[in-house]
């Protein structure tokens, strides 16, 4: 469906350019903006160092989660070049627990591009941004709109649920991405890109939500095409979504005394670069005594103990199921190559996934039931 398609069908006046629409919406945004860490005060300028930390940490994970984590690498790296000269690993280490690992190390990429060939300096254009690592379109858009005010809008999911409702978007996601696009960008005040963007981005935070929107609160619910038919929670329509196939694996929990025997994956793919305990290739179908059968072999080691349920997680293209084993190893039984033993009370600086915590967490009768 073409911009004046979805335009001319429901509502003539909507993208004119005098539209009350982008003055609503920042009238409503400087009432009831989120106060959020990394967001610049009313009338203060944006760090640009901020904006670029929480965008990418902010991509795939919510506002909740990523708070406590912005906070911890602002006071331990407060500009791009304290983060541009720490080491890889130490950036990793913060980053544990916050999914979605390749964003860590393309952060530190891009933090050292912009302190060795930008002299600490951010691009101030959406071109720029995304010739930087981990900056794709819709984080260059945001960077720019909020720390440059380029008028550009990144279109999020959030921003993405409040235009396919006033609009009423028949077209499904993802086809109707530009289509959302296209219709997001009348949403933009001639000045203020940036608080363009972060009022439909708390619109759909807090009013426009997934189920029961409130839109009696909405500044603009008069000309919401979705509101009139009563259908709002229909939009954005979706195609149903694909969960990829299961996968089956085994980890082995091997503790010396009060130390685990750890490695680390690869630097490439899922989890690059992060520390795991040992275990066998995650494979569709595959059999327990299959994936067992990869166990380490280390010499001084008791029999194995297989721990009761599995450990589940969700990855974005598959659902992994885990058997997990325990074994105790010898005193000075020394690592096979490639591991280590990593002492139990300093795990939690080790850069461990959720999913190694909760296999973890599994072995030691830590998890709240057998599966966690
Ligand atoms: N989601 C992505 N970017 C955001 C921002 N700047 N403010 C609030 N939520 C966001």
């Amino acid at each position: 469906m073409s911009l004046s398609g979805a335009v001319s069908r429901r509502n003539k006046q909507s993208t004119k350019s005098d539209s009350p629409r982008p003055t609503l919406l920042l009238a409503w945004y400087d009432r009831h903006r989120r106060r959020l860490p990394w967001r610049a005060a009313p009338g203060e300028t944006s760090d640009p160092y901020r904006v670029w930390l929480s965008e990418i940490m902010l991509q795939q994970t919510t506002v909740k989660a990523v708070g406590p984590y912005f906070e911890k690498f602002v006071v331990r790296w407060p500009d791009v070049t304290a983060l541009g000269r720490a080491s890889q690993d130490d950036v990793l280490r913060m980053w544990a627990g916050l999914g979605y690992y390749s964003r860590a190390r393309n952060l530190y990429a891009c933090a050292v591009a912009v302190t060795r060939e930008r002299g600490g300096v951010f691009p101030d254009t959406e071109e720029g941004l995304r010739a930087l690592p981990g900056i794709g379109p819709y984080t260059a858009a945001a960077i720019a709109a909020i720390a440059f005010d380029r008028r550009t809008m990144p279109v999020d999911g959030n921003i993405e649920r409040v235009v396919s409702r006033l609009f009423a978007v028949e077209d499904e996601l993802p086809q109707a991405k530009p289509l959302i696009q296209q219709l997001a960008a009348t949403l933009l005040a001639d000045t203020r890109a940036g608080d363009s963007a972060q009022a439909l981005m708390d619109l759909g935070a807090s009013i426009c939500t997934p189920k029961k929107p409130a839109c009696s609160l909405c500044p603009l619910n008069e000309d919401c095409t979705a509101r009139a038919q009563g259908s709002q929670e229909t939009f954005p329509r979706k195609a149903p979504k694909k969960s990829g196939t299961l996968r089956r694996g085994a980890a082995f929990v091997i503790t010396r005394g009060d130390e685990l025997l750890v490695r680390s994956r690869p630097e490439k793919g899922l989890l690059g670069g992060m520390t795991e305990v040992p275990g066998s290739d995650w494979l569709a179908g595959q059999e327990d005594a299959t994936a067992k059968q990869q166990a380490p072999e280390l010499k001084g080691l008791s029999r194995w103990q297989r721990k009761v349920g599995v450990v589940t997680h969700v990855f974005t293209h598959f659902p992994l199921e885990l058997v997990v084993y325990t074994a105790k190893a010898e005193a000075r039984t020394r690592a096979p190559p490639g591991m280590r033993w990593a002492p139990i009370a300093t795990l939690a600086d080790e850069a461990l996934p959720n999913v190694m915590r909760k296999v973890i967490a599994h072995a030691m009768d830590l998890s709240s039931g057998p599966s966690s």
